[in-house]
């Protein structure tokens, strides 16, 4: 017979993003505290293994979508894997995503529709499905991963810094939207942290990530205090913080020479514009 501990329900987190880096972390602070887990990545073979682990040491249900969040259809997928659950999940992290550096007019058109669809059209898509619930409940919370990318244009790295401009934007306003309702929508804007995403969108030599990078800890714990409290904005490191609303004093022209130079001046690289 299962122990009375096994039989009051648990809150329901969903992580995307989940096979790795911030994701992953969020995943292990959400099992610690005591949530069930969906966890949605594209590969099945690391999200199982952290499930596995999480299973194991938190005793927690942990549940493994291997999606690609690209596809236009991947949010029914999550939908039609959690039927009413959707309903009842207490806490999503929107946090899937992938940045592409280089100058605009090389990049593969296909590539940029898919950063867009990932970084924002699956994100907003998930916060429609889910926040009904949450307001009906009157409880919930949702943390959508920015950057401090969104503070200032990006040259050779532009459309991933309109994406999460937009993240940024769209959450503050859902913030204020649901203020008083009892669910919370906080934006974490992390600046460099070690993961592989400087080395998927090939950035791994530029200024910015030689110098700046934090922890995935370091960064995971202010967001995760962030997302406890509802706090509608979290930008992790005060060197971050600074430089983000550095942003506000100067002009726009020098706020966008000064991260071309710290994003490695990508745009001036590579073969002549693909038609
Ligand atoms: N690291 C930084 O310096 C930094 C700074 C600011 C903001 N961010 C943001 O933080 C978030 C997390 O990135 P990270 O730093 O933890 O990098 P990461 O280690 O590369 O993790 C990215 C996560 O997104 C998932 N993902 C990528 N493409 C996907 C797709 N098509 N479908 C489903 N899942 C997909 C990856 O899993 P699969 O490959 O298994 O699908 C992985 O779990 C991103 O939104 C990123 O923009 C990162």
């Amino acid at each position: 017979m299962p122990s009375v501990a096994a039989q009051v329900p648990r809150p329901l987190a969903v992580v995307t993003g989940a096979s790795s880096g911030i994701g992953a972390e969020f995943a292990r602070r959400l099992a610690a505290d005591g949530h069930d887990l969906v966890l949605v990545a594209r590969s099945y073979s690391r999200l199982e293994r952290l499930a596995h682990e999480l299973r194991q040491s938190h005793g927690i249900r942990a549940e493994v979508l291997a999606v690609d969040l690209t596809l236009p259809s991947a949010v029914q997928r999550i939908a039609d894997a959690l039927g009413d659950r959707l309903q009842d999940v207490s806490v999503l992290i929107n946090n899937a995503g992938f940045g592409l550096s280089g100058a605009f007019s090389n990049q593969s058109e296909r590539d940029l529709v898919e950063l867009m669809q990932l970084n924002m059209t699956t994100l907003v898509q998930l916060c429609r499905r889910i926040l009904p619930g949450m307001l009906a409940r009157r409880t919930g919370r949702i943390l959508n991963v920015s950057s401090t990318a969104a503070f200032q244009p990006g040259p050779g790295f532009a459309v991933y810094c309109a994406t999460k401009s937009f993240v940024l934007s769209f959450s503050e306003a859902l913030a204020f939207e649901v203020s008083g309702t009892g669910v919370t929508v906080t934006c974490l804007a992390p600046g460099p942290v070690e993961t592989e995403f400087a080395s998927r969108a090939t950035m791994h030599e530029s200024p910015l990530f030689r110098w700046g990078k934090m922890s995935v800890r370091q960064c995971v714990d202010a967001g995760y205090r962030a997302l406890q409290k509802g706090k509608r904005l979290k930008i992790p490191g005060l060197f971050n913080h600074m430089l983000a609303f550095g942003t506000r004093l100067s002009s726009r022209r020098l706020t966008t020479s000064l991260a071309s130079w710290m994003l490695g001046g990508r745009w001036r690289q590579g073969s002549p514009p693909s038609p």
